[in-house]
């Protein structure tokens, strides 16, 4: 497609996955031996330069947490985790990565753990992700055997060991504080933020954690230059975002595209259209924890600022497309619901105030002649006060979806 330029997914169905001759074949591991001819410091302000923000959901410049985990202490233990559990509704962007080019990501951890001196890693994947699993561990098991993990790699005198962790299929395991304390063999509650994980992490010790496709994007950085970088996307997100597209589209996938794309050229142009030549009806961006956009944000630009000036988000990446004959009641329904599955029951007002949620609109969708005027007010002051209050941000989230379903499509809302 015209637009497209691959950065993750580069290598993706080109290279046979299983082999790191053919990943070396296409300049792998390139970066990593000019990362290790380089300071720490030169790696850190190169991704900090090419502007690069978290692709797991928050959007976090990447640069900063890799410099404030450089910098915290020098010869204490430090650690690198790769957030590969994938729990966001309608993302499957980093399964793919772990499938199809395993080691970029396995290039990419050497390359941040060297630039923040840790000298452990784990690549924490979501359980059912089998082929993923077996794909990144047979990736390890070829990247000690050539030199390019454990002691004094490619002859650097840098040490560096890395694992996998199957995570057990909590969503909230995701949010990197859990995933921590489910790394360290707890069960997954959340710990109170801050300290940030680059300060307190894995086993007390500053812990850099980024997701699959942002650590993706390390080699080619490296390689080409934070410059080169900023020629591809907008000025405030450069670089490619991968887009999941899925729901009414004619050709759902993932999709790898400069950010700054419009939602209409990839729901018409990339995804084919809507399917059964239905109208379109809304798109849910980001997954569960995400934001409803409409017709009116068609032309909008998919990037961090763009979507935040008109009150949407990024996320993940996901794009789950309805068509207009959609009940969006119900699919706020199957959101809340899941929400009320996920909490972990830690705190009150998320406990409490996702199954309230969910009892609320499932009851009104069983009256016939319910006013959701007076319902989705009422729901939203619920979910600002559970915001507000939470203690992590699982509880922070239903107010997302609600605000923008509310706010940019009310219209239909009450006509079902
Ligand atoms: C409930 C919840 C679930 C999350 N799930 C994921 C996930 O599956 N994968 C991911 O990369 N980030 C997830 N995040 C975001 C992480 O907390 C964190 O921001 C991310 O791993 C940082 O990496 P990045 O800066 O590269 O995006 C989740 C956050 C929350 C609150
Ligand atoms: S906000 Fe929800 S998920 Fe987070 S600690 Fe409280 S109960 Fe658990």
């Amino acid at each position: 497609m015209a637009k497209e330029i691959r950065i993750a997914l580069r290598n993706s169905g080109l290279i046979n996955p299983e082999s790191i001759q053919e990943y070396i074949s296409a300049d792998g591991y390139q970066a990593l031996r000019k990362a290790l001819r380089s300071e720490p410091i030169g790696i850190y302000e190169e991704i900090y330069d090419s502007g690069l923000r978290g692709r797991g959901g928050a959007g976090f410049p990447t640069g900063t947490k890799e410099k404030a985990a450089a910098l915290i202490c020098s010869n204490c233990e430090k650690f690198v985790v790769c957030n590969a559990d994938e729990g966001e509704p309608g993302t499957f962007k980093d399964r793919i990565i772990m499938e199809t080019d395993p080691h970029t990501l396995i290039e990419g951890m050497v390359i941040a753990a060297y630039s923040i001196g840790a000298s452990r890693g784990f690549i924490y994947i979501r359980g059912e992700y089998e082929l993923s699993i077996k794909r990144v561990q047979l990736a390890i098991e070829q990247a000690y055997q050539h030199g390019f993990l454990g002691e004094n790699i490619l002859g650097s005198n840098y040490n560096f060991d890395l694992e996998v962790r199957r995570g057990a299929g909590s969503y909230l395991c995701g949010e990197e504080l859990t995933l921590i304390e489910s790394i360290e063999g707890k069960r997954g509650y959340p710990r109170i933020k801050p300290p940030f994980p680059a300060e307190k992490g894995l086993w007390g010790a500053p812990t850099l954690i980024n997701n699959v496709e942002t650590l993706a994007n390390f080699p080619q950085i490296i390689l080409n230059g934070a410059k080169w970088y900023r020629t591809i996307g907008t000025e405030g997100s450069p670089g490619t975002k991968i887009f999941t597209i899925s729901g009414d589209v004619n050709k759902p996938g993932y999709y790898e595209f400069p950010m700054g794309i419009t939602l209409r050229e990839l729901i018409f142009d990339v995804a084919g259209g809507i399917r059964n030549g239905k109208p379109f009806g809304a798109a849910l961006l980001g997954g569960a924890a995400g934001t409803f956009a409409s017709e009116k944000h068609l032309d909008v630009h998919m990037g961090y600022d763009k979507l935040k000036e008109v009150g949407l988000t990024l996320g993940s990446g996901a794009v789950i497309v309805m068509d207009a004959t959609r009940d969006l009641n119900k699919i706020m329904l199957s959101i809340l619901k899941f929400f009320k599955h996920e909490s972990c029951g830690k705190c009150i007002p998320c406990r409490v105030g996702t199954s309230h949620l969910y009892q609320a609109l499932n009851e009104a969708l069983q009256q016939p002649h319910f006013s959701f005027e007076s319902l989705y007010p009422n729901l939203i002051k619920q979910a600002e006060i559970m915001a507000r209050t939470s203690l992590c941000p699982l509880g922070q989230s239903p107010i997302l979806p609600l605000r923008s379903l509310w706010e940019n499509l009310s219209e239909s809302l009450i006509m079902k």
